[in-house]
């Protein structure tokens, strides 16, 4: 399996000799020019030895998705149910853990738990992952060959122990796009076919904004999830500006992992920002407004194929009764759509995709496909693109009789699932797992109705 890094030792040992003798850190050869399948694991020196000297950063990092990436069951459920229905093999690990795909080389391997992988790739996308990218053309990242040298976003780095690289590429949304959209290769044709768009949702609004890669108009994607601080970059090394590595977003450990009361907390901070919700009495109808507040990509992002945000809405009257409730769960957990077991198309607003915000993907039978992503043929986004408001209007005349106890009060909460239920349960994941995944509410709003409207 490794015949590959075999035949490179004897460059290998080239390279250790000629920075044996250089002074200072330069790498010998130009390291980054290196291909790909000259890679060796031993070269990876692992997350863990950066801690000594990098002790903030990595404490940050060791609790976010990033190194969750391949410690997430729900990874590994997918990531066998897309194996098993069409035969995707390392595609998944070409993101969520990148050293393990170049460690392997080999593009038909396949692991199945995070134990199969090479023990420095089992901390899924950790610092060498993204500091040895120093280039980040066309949204492909080339991780280099170089080893112990590490690429970042200072100009002056001083007395490091290791190569260390100023690059353009760390301060540019541009970093984050080899990752950040997902491109599927259909065979025969190799022909790209997009299924997830973070980074391109964030060109669009840059672009709408007037801004340009190199001269943005709207925050990067660092300027929002990795905030900036005064700090030393490493132990007892001079005040910069330095910047946070938890990399809150919507997703959150189900099983121990480090810290993870502390990235909860992060998260649930980060989605008071994400959107709004407001409520007011039209007529007869109660209309909701809600407003994706993020300028920089849509509402939800990335795998939002199974996330979703919608709206809970529940008119109760002065003695109790529900009048009116949509965007609850049903016995399942689901929603009460097409989706749902127990009350299939139960719930207007929601089976219509009114007040539910997510992106479908079908086969070419007009499937709606839930984990073989490589059957595919259809995305259909119906998020809440960057900045937008959208108003939903829940009719009341039906509803509510005119005897109600007054006054009755409406609220309304935007509520947000990093997976749902039925997608858990497709891919293979047992119910007591699939209870762990939370339901974490963005905003929320109420209205009091004093009489007949
Ligand atoms: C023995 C201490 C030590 C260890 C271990 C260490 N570093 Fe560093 N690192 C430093 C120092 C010192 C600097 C320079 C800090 C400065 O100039 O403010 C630095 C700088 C960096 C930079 C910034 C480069 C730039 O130009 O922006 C990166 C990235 C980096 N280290 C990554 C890592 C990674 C990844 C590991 C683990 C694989 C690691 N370091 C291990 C001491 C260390
Ligand atoms: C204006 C601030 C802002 C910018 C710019 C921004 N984000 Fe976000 N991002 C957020 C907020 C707030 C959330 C939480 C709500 C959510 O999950 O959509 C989030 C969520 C996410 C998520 C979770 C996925 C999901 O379900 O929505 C990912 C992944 C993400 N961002 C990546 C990125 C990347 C990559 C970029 C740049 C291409 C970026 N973000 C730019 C604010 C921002
Ligand atoms: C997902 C990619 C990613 C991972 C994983 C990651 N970093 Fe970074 N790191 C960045 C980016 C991007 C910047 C620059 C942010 C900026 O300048 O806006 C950065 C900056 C740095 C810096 C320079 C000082 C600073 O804070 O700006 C150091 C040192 C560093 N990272 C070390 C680490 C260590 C150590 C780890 C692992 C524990 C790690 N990084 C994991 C992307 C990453
Ligand atoms: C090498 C690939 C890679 C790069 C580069 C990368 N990411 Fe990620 N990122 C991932 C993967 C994979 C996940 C999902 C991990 C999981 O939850 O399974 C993720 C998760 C995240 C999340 C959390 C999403 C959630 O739902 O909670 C945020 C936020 C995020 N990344 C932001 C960034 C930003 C900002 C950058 C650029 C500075 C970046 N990432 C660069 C691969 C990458
Ligand atoms: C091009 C890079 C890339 C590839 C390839 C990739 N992912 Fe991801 N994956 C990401 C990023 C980035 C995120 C974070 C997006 C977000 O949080 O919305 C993510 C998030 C996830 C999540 C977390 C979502 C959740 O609800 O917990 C799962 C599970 C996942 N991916 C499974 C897979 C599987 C299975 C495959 C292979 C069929 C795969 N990924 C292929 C980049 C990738």
């Amino acid at each position: 399996m490794r015949s590959a890094s075999l035949a490179v030792r004897p460059l290998r040992l080239a390279l250790l000799i000629w920075v044996a003798s250089a002074a200072g850190h330069v790498a010998a050869e130009d390291c980054r020019q290196r291909p790909a399948g000259v890679y060796d694991p031993a070269g990876f020196a692992g997350s863990e030895t950066c801690a000594a000297c990098h002790p903030q950063h990595y404490d940050e990092w060791q609790g976010s998705a990033h190194a969750y990436a391949v410690a997430d069951p729900v990874f590994w459920y997918a990531n066998e149910a897309s194996y098993e229905t069409n035969g995707i093999e390392n595609f998944c690990i070409t993101c969520h853990s990148p050293i393990q795909d170049l460690a392997d080389g080999e593009p038909d391997s396949h692991a199945s738990a995070r134990e199969d992988l090479d023990p420095v790739a089992q901390n899924g996308v950790d610092c060498e992952t993204c500091h040895r990218i120093f280039d980040v053309t066309n949204g492909v990242k080339q991780l280099t060959g170089c080893e112990d040298h590490y690429f970042g976003p200072i100009a002056d780095p001083a007395g490091s122990p290791h190569g260390a690289e100023y690059a353009d590429a760390f301060q540019s949304a541009a970093f984050c796009k080899p990752c950040h959209d997902v491109n599927l290769t259909k065979e025969p044709t190799f022909e790209l076919f997009q299924i997830e768009f973070t980074s391109t949702e964030w060109e669009d609004a840059n672009a709408a904004a007037g801004g340009t890669a190199e001269d943005p108009a709207i925050a990067t994607c660092q300027g929002c999830h990795m905030a900036s601080y005064a700090g030393p970059a490493a132990k007892e090394g001079p005040e910069r500006e330095v910047h946070h590595h938890q990399f809150p977003g919507v997703d959150v450990a189900l099983l121990p992992f480090a810290d993870s009361h502390r990235q909860y907390r992060a998260t649930q901070d980060l989605l008071r920002s994400a959107g709004a919700i407001d409520a007011q009495l039209e007529g007869r109808s109660v209309r909701v407004d809600v407003t994706n507040l993020i300028v920089g990509h849509d509402l939800p992002s990335g795998s939002a194929h199974a996330r979703a945000v919608w709206v809970h809405l529940r008119v109760v009257g002065a003695d109790g009764t529900v009048h009116l409730e949509s965007g609850d769960l049903d016995a399942n957990g689901d929603l009460r759509d097409a989706n749902s077991e127990f009350d299939p198309y139960g719930d207007p607003w929601i089976s219509n995709g009114e007040s539910v915000f997510r992106q479908y993907m079908y086969d070419e039978h007009g499937d709606e496909v839930v984990a073989a992503y490589g059957l595919v043929t259809l995305v259909q986004k119906d998020m809440l693109t960057s900045g937008e408001v959208r108003s939903i209007w829940y009719d009341l005349a039906d509803v509510l009789p005119a005897d109600a106890a007054w006054p009755v009060q409406v609220d309304a909460r935007l509520l947000f699932r990093p997976a749902a239920n039925f997608i858990l349960r497709e891919i293979g994941m047992p119910q007591d797992e699939i209870d762990l995944v939370p339901t974490l509410e963005i905003a929320a709003t109420s209205l009091t109705i004093d009489g007949e409207p």
